[in-house]
């Protein structure tokens, strides 16, 4: 299944266009099935439909552990790392992890958990969690894992949407020197959460937390009624696998919906060629598996891959900036995925952390979220890889269940910055505004992908219409990403960020309007506008404009108050980093806010802000900039 060649990957890349079906077929038969497929695929992006592999049975966590069992029982599938480097860490073998998974699974069943059940996750970075995660696949329940970092309102919203039956949670997560009461958080949450049913809480942080009787219970407990025996449950190609909450640039979170078969295919052969996984490697991405790199790169491609996968608890400063280089020297990664926000902020505190510390395990780096700039990539390549190691840069989504356009490590010639090409199967295309394909080399346009591949997400959950609105009605025919995109001279594809009104923070989708919503539910706000602005560590910051008659002598204290109506109704991700207090906004005639104003102020360039005359009130414009100036 791994390309070991340039020359190799274009003949791939050819076949994967040229017939789809049989060289998708050919990838999967990699992969164990109950029972094989009647067709490959039927698609179209009209309504949308798309099925891959229809008729084929399968159930993930055989792939991701049954079929490791007989010759690598005892190989390290998950090497847990604790927050507290001075805590051991700990080493499940396929065999421990299979076990674990199959007991856990049990007790999902005992607490009246069925197949088609959705169970909603919330839980620190433990082993525990993919062993939560694996169980619900093992027993065909749709887990929908929720970011620890999220507040009560969010979980409810997330809960609700997908009328979940079952959280599982823990007492507390630990978070460099903080400590998150999770249990806490999903007590509020599920004040207003009429479909749940049970709680299982794990004990973590060993915080005193509140048990309701009839409705919550202990992990450890649980786990002490129920056997180790759990055959695994049949599931159709195109069953439910999970749902994964993304913002986009309207409304309410959307529950992006990934499906057994062609996410299985997808994340494993993905894994397997961009990382060049060797057996018997330690592989280490830093995300967190609240979101989809998590799935899809720590839990789901690793493991199918029989590979050797590392969690991280803590965070890349604590205890200090030399944590990530210490945990590569402690267990000879060979593998490290990571997220251009922590490069450059360990970047920023030199070389001395780095040095002294034996990287010489590592051999492919990479990177994921958002762009990498020059800068950071030019460091990781010197500084962590010592000039020696291949550094993909992962351009991908939530919606595409894998890494789509990357180089493949010792296959692809790499250019900082650039993606540079798609992977076998995938088919991007160039758009202008109106939908017409931009021909050729040296170009730029909205990213658009013509043809679908395995690990595309089918719909989002509840709402097949909002899928179709999202994705597929802007141009016909083609799922759009979102994102603008640049393709060079040699046919070299770089993500230039988006082109709606999404923020990528840190590597974090928010939506503009998401956070607008939470601002305005803040007493005394009338209105407020949210845009990005360069920022030299999280990529994007949040730059709020708000319209706060009556504002008092302490304007911070409002600010504080703001920020803790966002922490309160999104969670402290969505924090703006910025708030500008105006009177008024600028708007057209027809009462439309004039973003591309406001983003130019927010990126501190009011120099050349263009055609202002269909503005209603122009003055408004030059207030702001005055005020901008004070910020
Ligand atoms: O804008 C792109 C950016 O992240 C968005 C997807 O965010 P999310 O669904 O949260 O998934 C993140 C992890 C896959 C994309 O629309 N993005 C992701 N990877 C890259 C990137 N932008 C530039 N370069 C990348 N490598």
């Amino acid at each position: 299944m791994q390309i070991n060649s340039f020359e190799e990957y274009q003949e791939t890349y050819q076949k994967s266009i040229n017939q789809p079906e049989e060289f998708w077929a050919g990838i999967a038969s990699n992969f164990l099935w109950k029972k094989k497929w009647d067709h490959v695929l039927s698609w179209n992006f009209t309504t949308p439909d798309i099925k891959w592999f229809e008729g084929a049975k399968l159930n993930i966590t055989e792939n991701c552990l049954d079929r490791h069992l007989a010759e690598n029982g005892d190989t390290p599938a998950i090497v847990w790392e604790p927050n507290d480097p001075e805590k051991e860490s700990i080493t499940l073998t396929y065999r421990v992890l299979h076990e674990q998974v199959c007991r856990f699974a049990n007790v999902l069943k005992k607490n009246g958990v069925q197949k088609g059940d959705r169970v909603c996750i919330y839980m620190p970075m433990v082993p525990e969690l993919a062993v939560a995660v694996l169980a619900c696949a093992r027993i065909g329940a749709v887990h929908s894992v929720v970011f620890g970092g999220f507040s009560a309102k969010s979980i409810a919203d997330r809960i609700n949407d997908a009328a979940c039956k079952v959280v599982v949670t823990a007492d507390g997560a630990f978070r460099g020197n903080k400590q998150i009461q999770l249990k806490e958080v999903i007590d509020d949450a599920l004040i207003g959460c009429p479909t749940i049913e049970k709680v299982i809480v794990l004990t973590h942080t060993r915080t005193p937390v509140s048990m309701l009787k009839g409705r919550d219970c202990w992990w450890e407990d649980e786990i002490k009624l129920v056997d180790s025996n759990c055959p695994a449950e049949e599931m159709d190609a195109e069953d439910m696998l999970f749902i994964l909450y993304t913002s986009g640039s309207t409304g309410k979170p959307k529950g992006v919906v990934h499906t057994c078969g062609g996410y299985m295919v997808y994340a494993g052969y993905t894994f397997s060629n961009v990382f060049n996984y060797q057996p018997g490697e330690v592989y280490f991405c830093t995300a967190d598996i609240g979101w989809i790199t998590g799935h899809s790169y720590i839990v789901y491609g690793p493991l199918s891959q029989g590979a050797t996968t590392l969690m991280f608890e803590g965070i890349p400063t604590y205890p200090n900036a030399s944590r990530f280089w210490d945990i590569v020297e402690k267990h000879q990664v060979n593998i490290l995925y990571t997220a251009p926000t922590a490069i450059r902020s360990l970047m920023g505190f030199g070389s001395a952390p780095v040095q002294g510390k034996d990287l010489s395990s590592l051999r492919v780096l990479g990177s994921v979220g958002e762009p990498i700039n020059e800068e950071a990539w030019h460091w990781f390549d010197e500084e962590i890889g010592k000039k020696n190691c291949p550094i993909v840069d992962t351009w991908w989504q939530t919606e595409t269940g894998g890494i789509m356009i990357s180089p493949i490590a010792f296959v692809t010639p790499t250019k900082p910055s650039f993606a540079t090409l798609p992977l076998p199967g995938i088919q991007p295309i160039l758009v202008d505004e109106q939908g017409k394909e931009i021909e050729g080399n040296g170009v730029n346009g909205n990213l658009c992908i013509r043809f679908p591949w395995p690990g595309m997400l089918r719909t989002t959950y509840g709402d097949h219409e909002r899928c179709r609105l999202t994705y597929f009605s802007t141009y016909e025919n083609l799922y759009f990403t979102g994102d603008g995109c640049l393709r060079d001279k040699d046919g070299y594809y770089r993500i230039t960020g988006r082109v709606d009104d999404v923020i990528n923070v840190s590597g974090h989708r928010i939506g503009t309007a998401e956070v607008e919503n939470a601002i305005n539910m803040h007493a005394g706000v009338i209105e407020s506008a949210v845009v990005g602005y360069p920022h030299e560590v999280k990529g994007q910051g949040i730059f709020a404009f708000v319209i706060y008659p009556g504002l008092s002598k302490d304007e911070e204290l409002t600010r504080k108050d703001i920020l803790q109506t966002v922490t309160r109704i999104i969670g402290a991700i969505a924090k703006p980093d910025k708030i500008l207090f105006v009177s008024g906004l600028p708007k057209t005639r027809s009462g439309k806010i004039m973003r591309r104003i406001l983003r130019k102020v927010a990126e501190g360039d009011t120099s050349n802000l263009g055609d202002i005359s269909t503005l209603l009130d122009p003055a408004v414009v030059q207030e702001i900039i005055g005020k901008s100036r004070q910020l």
